[in-house]
């Protein structure tokens, strides 16, 4: 699959972007990061500041050739296109739905983490593939991937924050913690807790759930893997997204008084010992800053603005949003929802900017805007500059390999197990 913006999508972009402002006279999103995105601060994460601290050990994005951040839009097109046509089947590029047009327009591949995941698998011929998305997508494509083939990052920095809010020693304390705690509990031939992560995480964790029993999810898969702990294990340890964890386990049955937050950092993640033995999931303190930022009464505006709208949101988003919205499902089902509606609807979306616009230019005859009208992209992923997608495929051409995503050997047996039950789990 390939997705190419044609002058026409991109009028509707520009209208749709004119009504959000409209809405929005307050609107702090600068599309002026589009064209000029050197010049934003060098932090990290998503609304990224000076502040932010880099994880230890995370790859650092080191400056590359003058010529790919002087070049015109236009140049680098005309450069993308050849590398790809040198480099023919011997290169695959992915492409996740929140990616920037400017770079989707050269995806051989566009969807979820879970159908990215699988995509790696699939072009045999490939020697590298070049992931436009995020640094846990690209770990997990290098596990599933043959051992010479590459993972390629265009640029190291586009990370996750929501990601790094579980690091493996924190992770691992939780897991010592509960795992005491539960020692005394008799025996019903089930563990006492299953370790289950989102798929947003480091190599590092996916390693940790293989190793202790449990698996990884993404959000189209999230109920299926959950059955699949609770088949195994009295409760289940979900991390990091503690809304994902929440709102799938909700609508699975369980109450909220049995799924405790976990907050590194403090005994028992600040829980009494009562509250964790009568625990059915026990969620980590960790959140998507994208997500984070929609609320219901975002919502009952859009219900107000437009009577009949459909409101569907990503389950990153909080629990009271999910509970306000009509639908709530991954990136893939969003988009399935929309391409199956035959009828002219207004949809409001809680989910990133970039896939909500896209979705508005591919379907005009449907009213399609984001719920909040001051979103931001996710800023991470945005740093994927077409210049750095240019400057990986020069290199490849000319036989060089640059940064190139290695999971460490003694993470990637343990890892691959968990990604491989999780693959099993069909959405
Ligand atoms: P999907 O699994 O729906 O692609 O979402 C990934 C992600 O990072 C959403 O924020
Ligand atoms: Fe991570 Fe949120 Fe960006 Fe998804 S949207 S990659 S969870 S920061």
């Amino acid at each position: 699959m390939s997705t190419q913006i044609t002058d026409n999508a991109n009028a509707s972009v520009a209208q749709n972007i004119a009504r959000l402002n409209l809405l929005a006279p307050e609107s702090t999103c600068s599309t002026d990061l589009a064209s000029n995105p050197w010049d934003t601060p060098a932090g990290y994460g998503p609304g990224a500041s000076q502040e932010d601290s880099v994880p230890a050990g995370y790859p650092v994005q080191g400056s590359i050739p003058e010529e790919y951040l002087e070049a015109s839009d236009a140049e680098l097109d005309t450069r993308i296109i050849a590398a790809k046509e040198t480099l023919g089947d011997r290169a695959v590029i992915l492409g996740h739905f929140y990616q920037r047009d400017e770079v989707v327009k050269y995806a051989d591949f566009v969807g979820d983490s879970f159908q990215l995941a699988n995509a790696a698998l699939t072009r045999d011929k490939a020697e590298a593939i070049v992931f436009c998305g995020v640094h846990f997508m690209a770990e997990t494509a290098d596990i599933l991937s043959r051992e010479d083939q590459s993972v390629i990052l265009p640029n190291l920095a586009a990370g996750c924050s929501m990601a790094d809010m579980a690091d493996g020693p924190s992770v691992q304390k939780c897991w010592e913690e509960l795992t005491a705690l539960y020692a005394d509990e008799a025996d019903d031939g089930r563990m006492p807790v299953i370790p289950v992560t989102y798929m947003n995480c480091s190599a590092e964790l996916k390693a940790f759930v293989g190793r202790n029993g449990g698996l990884v999810c993404t959000s189209s898969n999230a109920a299926t893997v959950l059955e699949w702990a609770f088949e195994r294990g009295r409760r289940v340890l979900f991390f990091p997204d503690q809304h994902l964890g929440r709102n799938t386990a909700k609508a699975m049955g369980i109450p909220l008084e049995q799924m405790p937050m976990w907050t590194p950092r403090k005994e028992l993640g600040g829980n009494e010992a009562d509250t964790l033995l009568d625990a059915k999931v026990i969620l980590w303190h960790g959140f998507c800053s994208v997500h984070k930022r929609f609320n219901p009464a975002q919502i009952a505006k859009a219900r107000e603005d437009f009577p009949g709208v459909r409101v569907i949101v990503h389950p990153e988003c909080p629990m009271e949003v999910v509970d306000a919205a009509d639908e709530a499902g991954s990136t893939d089902y969003i988009q399935k929802a929309i391409a199956a509606a035959t009828e002219p609807t207004a949809f409001a979306v809680g989910t990133e900017i970039n896939m909500v616009n896209r979705l508005a230019a591919q379907y005009p005859q449907h009213n399609i805007f984001c719920l909040d009208p001051v979103i931001c992209p996710c800023s991470t992923m945005y740093r994927i500059h077409p210049g750095y997608l240019a400057w990986v495929l020069e290199e490849l051409v000319a036989g060089r390999v640059v940064n190139q995503i290695s999971v460490p050997k003694e993470q990637q047996g343990d890892a691959k197990i968990a990604l491989e039950r999780m693959l099993a789990a069909k959405p």
